[in-house]
């Protein structure tokens, strides 16, 4: 097919992509979050759209127009993110988790500001652990066949972590990101490596985030029955 043409392989098919950072509050006007733009998750949207799919996109905190035919839930905390993308995922052939989810939250949230203090410490701030979604997605499949797929941003040895991470949340497929200076968050470009759990290597060159997006719809089409 000429560049600009595409094939519609996910007309009929319902796909859900998350894409952001999570923001757990610890009051009114502070949380936890992390440097996800959400640019990749959103690229994911626009070209499954382009195939021809249905899309749901979970989207968290991010600040980016919604790309057009897509239909866009927007979510804050991880529990939100859990809920939205648990509801959407129902009746979807694939879901692709490209959002940054906080590993943690603050075990308490301070319905007025958490003022500081001048005769003493600050209190410190106590964790608790998130859900894991791609595992629970990878676990229950709760659409027979369904195709999952997780993102992963590593640093040392890459793809020794992103074996192990695809073995431990038993998604089908695993985007593996080297983080350094200045490359993955907020970029708009990337590179990476998508793991299959059949023990595929698919070296993605460096690229638009556009370009790696259609690696991977490619890469769920030829899993989807
Ligand atoms: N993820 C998720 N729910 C979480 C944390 C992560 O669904 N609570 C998903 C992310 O959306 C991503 C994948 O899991 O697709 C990998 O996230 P990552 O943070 O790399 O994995 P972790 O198991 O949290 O490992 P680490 O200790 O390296 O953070
Ligand atoms: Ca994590």
């Amino acid at each position: 097919l000429a560049r600009g043409v595409t094939a519609p392989d996910l007309a009929g098919r319902h796909v859900v992509v998350s894409a952001g950072g999570t923001r757990e509050p610890l009051d009114p006007v502070r949380f936890l979050g992390n440097r996800s733009s959400g640019k990749q998750g959103y690229a994911l949207a626009r070209t499954a759209a382009a195939r021809g799919a249905r899309v749901t996109l979970v989207a968290a905190n991010t600040a980016l127009p919604d790309p057009a035919g897509v239909d866009v839930v927007r979510v804050g905390t991880a529990l939100q993110l859990r809920e939205a993308v648990l509801k959407a995922a129902a009746d979807a052939d694939a879901v692709v988790m490209a959002a940054a989810v906080a590993d943690f939250r603050p075990a308490t949230y301070a319905t007025g500001k958490i003022k500081k203090q001048d005769d003493r410490d600050p209190d410190p701030i106590v964790l608790v652990r998130n859900p894991d979604v791609l595992a629970e997605l990878s676990a229950e499949r709760v659409r027979p066949g369904q195709v999952v797929v997780g993102f992963a941003a590593e640093t040392d040895d890459v793809l020794a972590h992103g074996r192990a991470k695809l073995r431990r949340k038993g998604c089908d497929l695993l985007v593996v990101n080297e983080v350094g200076e200045s490359r993955t968050f907020g970029a708009e470009d990337n590179e990476a490596v998508v793991l299959g759990a059949d023990g595929s290597e698919t070296p993605v060159p460096h690229g638009p985030k556009e370009a790696l997006a259609d690696v991977v719809w490619d890469l769920v089409a030829a899993r989807l029955t």
